[in-house]
């Protein structure tokens, strides 16, 4: 944990592997006064992540790690992170599965931020699919990670609205804009609790 003006902040990682949106977004909240978290370490599994590009104008530790050999780069993030004194995760926008060991070891302090209403849809591809059967509503859901893909405990989730002449581009930017709102706000009820 690190002091910063009277509160504590927890020390975390943001997992990456596209845009980067949403990991700017809480780079953005961890640094306003009374964030409960210090973005302190960075990990993409994709070297062309255009969040990296971002992650290059800051000081932001961050690091690459292509999974290829997902045992060993897990086995080397578990390092970096004990050594960094992490203490919760944030998966933002992040295309690999974790291991079941890796998640262990983290237990309950992994969240995600998922671009449904879950248990409805998980997985891929999901506004396409939200659209291809006519739903009125989809959102976003925080939530933990645990074994099981886009099935942990729900922190926090955002209804929107779906209109008609939406497609699933225009309601992926719907979707966005909320989870820029989501994120932060489930952290904070998260980390008010312990
Ligand atoms: C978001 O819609 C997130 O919910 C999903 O992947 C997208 C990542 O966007 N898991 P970004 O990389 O944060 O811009």
């Amino acid at each position: 944990m690190v002091k910063s003006i009277g509160i504590r902040k927890l020390k975390t990682a943001i997992f990456i592997s596209g845009n980067g949106s949403n990991m700017k977004n809480l780079i953005r909240f961890s640094k306003t006064k009374n964030s409960p978290i210090v973005v302190d370490f960075v990990l993409s599994n994709n070297k062309k992540a255009n969040g990296i590009i971002h992650l290059k104008k800051t000081k932001i530790n961050f690091k690459i790690f292509n999974f290829k050999q997902r045992n060993n780069d897990e086995k080397k993030i578990l390092d970096i992170l004990e050594e960094r004194k992490i203490h919760l995760i944030c998966l933002a926008g992040f295309m690999k599965i974790l291991s079941k060991n890796f998640i262990k070891k983290f237990n309950g302090k992994i969240l995600n931020i998922h671009p449904s209403l879950l248990p409805k849809y998980k997985g891929l591809n999901t506004h396409e699919r939200v659209i291809l059967n006519n739903e009125k509503f989809s959102g976003c859901t925080v939530h933990i990670v645990n074994e099981r893909l886009d099935s942990g405990k729900i922190i926090l989730q955002k209804k929107v609205k779906i209109s008609k002449k939406d497609n699933s581009e225009t309601l992926s930017k719907k979707i966005l804009k909320q989870e820029h709102l989501l994120y932060p706000k489930a952290l904070r009820k998260m980390l008010s609790k312990i």
